[in-house]
Order: C-alpha cells, then sequence, then structure tokens
C-alpha cells in the first residue's frame, strides 16, 4: 500500500487556508493510502512561542484533525517531539543539504525579513531539513500539502536524489507533493495579495472561530472593482479569492461555481452565499471539535500514534544509520 503523509505546525489558530490548503483533503487519503499524519510541534519551536499556548495549539490540532475527518483506526495521528527518530535523522540529513539551497528558500527569505537580523534562530533556517526528515522516515509516496509547502517538498526530492546515488542504494523513497487544484492558496480577506496565515490578522478566519465574526469578515472582505463574479486573479484578486473558497468548499471547480453565479452582478448577494457555504462548514467542524475534546480521547490516540509511528520511522532510521557507517543498532 502506498504511503501518504503530512503535518501542520501548531504556531497559531488554524485557518481556512489551512483546511482548504491542506486539512480538508488529509482524510482522502486514509482509504487508499497508508495514512500518517502528525502535529510538528518541533518545528513550532523556530519562531518564539509561549509554553501553554504551544500546549493548546497542540490538543486543539488533534482534536481538529479528529473533527475533520481523520479516523485513528485508519491515520496514524502522532506528535512529531513523540517520535525521537525525527530529531536523529535531522541530525545525519543536514549534512546533505547545503547552506546556499536553504537560504533560497522563500518561507525563510519571508519570515526571517521580519525578524531581527541578529536573532534569526538556526531552527528557522535548517526548517527544510527538518521536515525533509519527516517524510523520509516514513517511506512516503506522496505529500498533500497547500502550495507554499511545495519548495519545501521539492528539496526533501533533491535530498533523497543526493544521498541515494551517494549510496549508490534506495535508502529513501521519493515523494510527490500533492497540491489541491483549487485553493492551494487561499489568501487574506482584507489584502487578497498576502497569504491568509494564522499570525492573527483580520482578513483571517479561524476554524474555531465565533461564527458571527466569520460572516462579519467575509461581508467585508475587500472586493475589486465591477459587479461581474469572475475569476481573474490579476484584476479581481479579492473575488477571485471568495470564489476560490466558495468552490472549495463545495467541492466544484471554478468554472462551476462562475456558473452559478453568473446572473449575480451584486458582490453583496454574493459574499452571502459565501458567508452561508463557510460557516456551515465551519459549524460541523466546530460541533465535532468539541464532542472530541469533552469525550477525552486525544492523550490516547497520541499514544496510539506514536507507538506505531515510531516502528516504523525506526526502521528506516536504522537502515540509513548504517548505510552511512554508523552502527545502527
Ligand atoms: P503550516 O502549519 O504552515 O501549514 C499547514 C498546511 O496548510 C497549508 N496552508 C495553506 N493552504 C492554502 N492557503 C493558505 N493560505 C495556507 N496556509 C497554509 C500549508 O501549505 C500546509 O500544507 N512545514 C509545514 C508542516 C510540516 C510538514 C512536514 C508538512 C512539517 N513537516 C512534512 C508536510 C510534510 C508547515 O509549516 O505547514
Amino acid at each position: 500500500m502506498k504511503r501518504s503523509l503530512s503535518a501542520i505546525k501548531p504556531t497559531g489558530k488554524l485557518t481556512l487556508g489551512n483546511y482548504i490548503g491542506a486539512l480538508k483533503n488529509f482524510p482522502k487519503f486514509q482509504d487508499e493510502y497508508e495514512n500518517f499524519i502528525f502535529v510538528a510541534d518541533l518545528h513550532a519551536l523556530t519562531l518564539p512561542i509561549e509554553p501553554q499556548t504551544l500546549y493548546e495549539n497542540t490538543r486543539d490540532l488533534v482534536a481538529l484533525y479528529l473533527a475533520c475527518g481523520l479516523d485513528p483506526n485508519k491515520t496514524t495521528i502522532f506528535l512529531q517531539s513523540d517520535v525521537s527518530e525525527h530529531s536523529e535523522l535531522n541530525a545525519i540529513i543536514q549534512n546533505y543539504l547545503y547552506m546556499g539551497e536553504l537560504s533560497r528558500m522563500t518561507q525563510f527569505k519571508d519570515k526571517s525579513k521580519k525578524l531581527n537580523q541578529n536573532a534569526i534562530g538556526l531552527g528557522l533556517f535548517a526548517y527544510p531539513v527538518l521536515m525533509a526528515a519527516d517524510i523520509i522516515l516514513y517511506n512516503a509516496d506522496v505529500v498533500p500539502v497547500g502550495e507554499d509547502q511545495k519548495q519545501h517538498v521539492e528539496l526533501c526530492r533533491d535530498l533523497v536524489h543526493r544521498f541515494n546515488t551517494r549510496y549508490n542504494k534506495e535508502v529513501f523513497k521519493m515523494p510527490t507533493p500533492i497540491i489541491p487544484k483549487t485553493g492551494a492558496r487561499i489568501m487574506s480577506l482584507t489584502d487578497p495579495s498576502v497569504k491568509m496565515s494564522k499570525s492573527g490578522e483580520k482578513g483571517d478566519i479561524y476554524l474555531l472561530e465565533d461564527l458571527k465574526s466569520v460572516e462579519k469578515k467575509i461581508m467585508r472582505a475587500t472586493t475589486d472593482l465591477g459587479s461581474d463574479i469572475k475569476y481573474d486573479k490579476e484584476n479581481k484578486p479579492g473575488i477571485s479569492n471568495l470564489l476560490t473558497i466558495y468552490a472549495s468548499l463545495k467541492d466544484i471547480s471554478i468554472e462551476e461555481a462562475e456558473n452559478i453565479f453568473s446572473n449575480c452582478h451584486r458582490y453583496g448577494d454574493f459574499k452571502k452565499e459565501v458567508a452561508k457555504v463557510v460557516t456551515d462548514e465551519l459549524s460541523k467542524i466546530q460541533t465535532k471539535y468539541k464532542e472530541i475534546i469533552d469525550a477525552n480521547i486525544i492523550d490516547k490516540v497520541l499514544k496510539d500514534g506514536a507507538k506505531k509511528a515510531k516502528e516504523c520511522a525506526n526502521k528506516v532510521l536504522k537502515d540509513a544509520q548504517r548505510t552511512i557507517g554508523l552502527y545502527g543498532k
């Protein structure tokens, strides 16, 4: 059976962007693939975070994984920090990735720009190394992610090629990123030129946000000149973003979404429909989230998941260790 693997880092409140670009797609893999989904809690340390915030975000993220349809009987759900093999393999493969290629990563450039230049953590720079370790430890065939993570998966592919060629053996499996056709990059509602993110801006929608507030944000979303509901990223970035959200949640194409609104010439009416689709989806997720928190099952899910993940990761780690001349006992 082929394997699928992905993760989200618990740095902030999960957004509608995370949901549409990644989380919504995770359960699709659990019937036909061996599915590994984890919380990238070590990655969350790459920018300063309060211990309590990290702890709560981690619990919320696991609950949201379950609320969005991941079934612990079909998907191995675990915390990155519970499987020490991630850090061990990271220590090895960091020697096979180059500082030049890491410094070209768009996400590093964007994030480091906003920091004091004398206090950029090494972990932020080396972030894609750990992410590559995450992927290859599970022999992942596919990695479903949003567009902003594609470059990191491609770097992982370079590493796999470099490592396997160096040792003339298929030690690591070559992963393929799976990027959704629609919704791989959801933009901010107040500024459709920037990505929706967990950083707490007014234009971001959170999965656990109050539904009235969500509705208000959508009704106030930045729109463009004209009154037609047409997808045109350059001239109508606001409407295009709302159309993308609508189409993704309805599981239809952008063209089908445009057809539905071909006779609608009032942005307000269109926004009402978008708000309805979004709040309906979030309402379902929030109800399930509450049930999961009340059922107190998270610790058990994580314990079982870590055990299964460790078994798999340990084999790959040992093979890599022996290949390069470490004892790998
Ligand atoms: P993270 O936590 O930043 O984002 C989680 C997932 O959400 C997607 N995403 C978006 N998709 C569409 N529109 C947006 N505005 C948007 N914002 C975020 C991301 O592309 C991602 O798929 N490095 C990863 C976590 C990670 C990982 C891994 C993923 C660690 N190890 C191994 C896959 C495999 C990250 O920080 O994602």
